[in-house]
């Protein structure tokens, strides 16, 4: 009788809470939008062909949950990484779940700070990187080239700065949505909820639903201009970089789709929607 009672106390409890309820926005946002292990390789290989040794020292600016950070350390004994946030729920987060699955010893390697990215000045890193777009947050070209400035300046001498940029047609689209599974009945929701040509200001949102009917709407929000990469790669070389290299994702003669391959180009097709990487050499 006992057991029979505490199984129906457990079923009310879970139908209690819905599964949006209980959903984990930061696991969810990784499992739906980062890769990495992808992203600590491609810098590596990026570092490498310039340099022809491995790049040590990390700073991941805009760094969220530090995912990147900790991914670059676990790849490689003596790496270090510096993540840097102005928000202290993402770093929080990523202290308590990324940082501490790192091995014991490596832990101590990942250092976060709660900062205006541009505030913090040193120590020297090889790599600088600025991914999932985040840069846009600076809307003028005084204030994106001033975050290059900085980024530069916190380089070594033999120093690369590594962004994404995302562009095509349908990213300039509003009233648009992209979904696609990332878990056993969970959907994720890419939302372009406003485009201004005038200004190339956009809004974004995430939205996560859920098999049983919840959801959790605007798990994340984002206020951008979207850069063009001529645009970018002007800005770097004002802000003092000797080139701006641009890797392209080569296609999938079967599917036609990205096969997640970059590779260096002077030029590139016009696909509808595109997402390319920028290593700017110091
Ligand atoms: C799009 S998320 C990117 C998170 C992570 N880098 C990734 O690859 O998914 C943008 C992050 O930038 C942070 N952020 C925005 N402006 C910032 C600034 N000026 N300095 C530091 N962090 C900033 C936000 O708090 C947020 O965590």
């Amino acid at each position: 009788m006992a057991r029979t009672g505490s199984i129906r106390r457990k079923t009310r409890r879970r139908s209690a809470t819905s599964r949006a309820q209980r959903a984990d926005r930061y696991a969810l946002y990784q499992r739906s939008v980062q890769s990495p292990e992808f992203d600590a390789s491609f810098i590596d290989r990026v570092y490498r062909k310039e340099y022809g040794s491995p790049p040590m020292l990390l700073r991941e600016d805009f760094c969220g949950t530090a995912a990147i950070s900790c991914a670059f350390v676990a790849s490689r004994r003596g790496r270090r990484a510096i993540g840097i946030d102005i928000d202290p729920e993402p770093l929080a987060w990523g202290r308590e779940h990324n940082v501490a699955a790192l091995p014991e010893a490596r832990r101590g390697l990942v250092r976060l700070i709660e900062a205006d990215v541009r505030d913090v000045m040193r120590p020297r890193a090889d790599v600088v990187c600025a991914m999932n777009f985040s840069y846009c947050v600076f809307k003028t070209r005084d204030e994106l080239r001033g975050y290059f400035e900085a980024a530069r300046a916190n380089l070594r001498r033999k120093g690369v700065l590594v962004l994404d940029v995302v562009g095509g047609p349908e990213t300039q689209e509003e009233d648009t949505e992209e979904t696609r599974t990332v878990g056993r009945g969970i959907r994720y929701v890419w939302e372009q909820k406003r485009f201004d040509p005038v200004s190339y200001n956009a809004r974004f949102a995430i939205h996560f639903l859920f098999d049983d009917g919840s959801a959790l709407h605007h798990a994340f929000e984002y206020d951008w201009r979207l850069w063009t990469i001529p645009e970018i790669r002007e800005l770097l070389l004002e802000a003092g970089f000797r080139r701006a290299d641009v890797y392209w994702e080569e296609t999938d003669s079967e599917t036609g789709e990205g096969n997640g391959r970059y590779r260096k180009v002077r030029e590139a097709e016009a696909d509808p929607a595109w997402v390319a990487c920028i290593a700017a050499i110091r």
